[in-house]
């Protein structure tokens, strides 16, 4: 079944969806000229296969939680489509991937033929994690990684991931954190402006870990890794945590 755009149950994000969902995009995070979002999508497609390569035995790890038990899966800034062919090889498998820059989708859906998922089983929402455009408890699992870094509103992100999350559902995360006090986050709060500038407003100090843990997920395991091929876009965490 499609996803709907506007909540048919009450939920706290139901008011800003009666406007134009154009302008919630928008305030959460205002459109950038064409040439930055395409540069910006062609970049993440080609300049993090290295990065990829390191994190793949982690994201194997906790991708496979979903095997068998999430059909419907809602991944948040999905980007370029990274970690479709972790879960979205299943043709049973039904996939929305959301995301505020319309310049990734035809990345998504190249990634997502290419993990074997049909047409029919994706779709590319243009939307922000702030205000999900999908009903209360719709989803089995959500996703997210290199995102939590990137929304204007953590909190609210998270929030909107339980409100469609189903009892029992599953978030599964890759994120990077600032460092703790020391040299890296020296360097970190240095950077952060210029960052948040060429990175499409990803941040490089926050607290990603304390977000989670304490949103009211029931159970949450997180696990912290440094990734060489990161430099000083670390330390990662990676997990699940369970509604
Ligand atoms: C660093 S990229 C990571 C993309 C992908 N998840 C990955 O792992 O390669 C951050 C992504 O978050 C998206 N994004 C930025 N703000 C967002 C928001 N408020 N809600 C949802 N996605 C957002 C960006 O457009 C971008 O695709």
């Amino acid at each position: 079944m499609a996803p709907t755009l506007f909540p048919t149950a009450p939920s706290t994000s139901a008011a800003p969806l009666r406007s134009n969902y154009t302008d919630v995009v928008n305030k959460f995070h205002p459109t950038r000229p064409g040439w930055y979002e395409e540069l910006y999508a062609k970049f993440l497609n080609s300049a993090c296969k290295s990065y990829e390569a390191e994190v793949a035995r982690y994201k194997s790890e906790i991708f496979s939680n979903l095997k068998e038990k999430a059909q419907k899966i809602l991944e948040i800034g999905i980007g370029t489509g990274p970690n479709l062919r972790y879960y979205a090889s299943n043709s049973e498998v039904q996939v929305v991937g959301i995301d505020p820059n319309q310049k990734m989708e035809k990345y998504a859906r190249s990634s997502a033929v290419s993990a074997g998922l049909p047409p029919s089983n994706f779709e590319f929402i243009h939307a922000v994690g702030e205000v999900i455009p999908l009903d209360d408890a719709s989803v089995d699992a959500v996703v997210g990684t290199l995102v939590l870094c990137s929304v204007k509103d953590v909190s609210l992100t998270l929030q909107e991931m339980k409100r469609v999350l189903r009892p029992g559902g599953m978030y599964v995360f890759v994120e990077h954190i600032g460092a703790k006090e020391g040299t890296l986050k020296f360097i970190q709060k240095i950077l952060d402006p210029l960052q948040q500038t060429v990175g499409d407003g990803c941040h490089l100090c926050r607290d990603i870990g304390s977000y989670i843990s304490e949103a009211g997920f029931s159970r949450v395991d997180l696990n912290t890794v440094s990734l060489k091929k990161a430099a000083f876009v670390n330390p990662h965490i990676y997990g699940a945590a369970y509604k």
